[in-house]
């Protein structure tokens, strides 16, 4: 369940002060990935984002954002018994894809999705580690709407709240496990 989930994310992730550079705590969440009960229980509650008050899948497709995000997301997706869509960095994807650029604290990222990933009108699940700026899930939100979907919410296991993500998600349900 939940706290279980809740439970072995706080006792398995690893703070690591100064990287990737100095002043940054990095989560490394590595340990809870090694550990079957750990990432079982962690994408059980991820996917709970995706159903409805009755526990029926309430979305078409889950999104996940690389790097980290695939490995969560793909799991979901399964779990819920629905696709996986990866949103990758520039340049990988080798079909017609929609591309989002976004400022970062120091210069431009963009995101890119294939335009077949997504369906008009498919309501569609994010997924990801960590909610930072929320950047990256806003990049996302506009790629799938580009396509015609519609993003319902993210999952994530860890929102950065000094970092006030919200101001930038905005309507967009946000269902975290730990906020930091
Ligand atoms: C990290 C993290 C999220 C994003 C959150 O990914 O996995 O995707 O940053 O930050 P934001 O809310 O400020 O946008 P990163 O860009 O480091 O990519 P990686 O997973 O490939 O390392």
């Amino acid at each position: 369940d939940r706290s279980a989930a809740q439970e072995a994310l706080t006792r398995l992730t690893v703070d690591v002060p100064d990287w990737p550079e100095p002043g940054v705590t990095f989560k490394d969440i590595t340990p809870v990935l090694a550990d079957h009960h750990a990432f079982s229980a962690v994408i059980d509650a991820l996917a709970a984002a995706g159903r409805d008050d009755h526990g029926n899948v309430a979305v078409d497709k889950v999104v996940g954002m690389e790097a980290r995000g695939f490995i969560l997301a793909a799991p979901v997706a399964l779990a819920l018994g629905i696709g996986f869509v990866p949103v990758r960095k520039a340049g990988k994807l080798p079909r017609a894809a929609h591309a989002v650029s976004y400022s970062l604290e120091y210069g431009e990222a963009t995101l890119e999705v294939h335009r077949d990933a997504i369906a008009p009108g498919e309501r569609v699940l994010l997924v990801d580690d960590v909610l930072a700026t929320g950047g990256t899930v806003v990049a996302t939100r506009e790629l799938v709407e580009r396509c015609g979907g519609v993003a319902t919410g993210v999952a994530v296991l860890m929102e950065l709240g000094f970092l006030d993500p919200r101001k930038v998600t905005g309507d967009l349900p946000v269902s975290t496990l730990l906020t930091i």
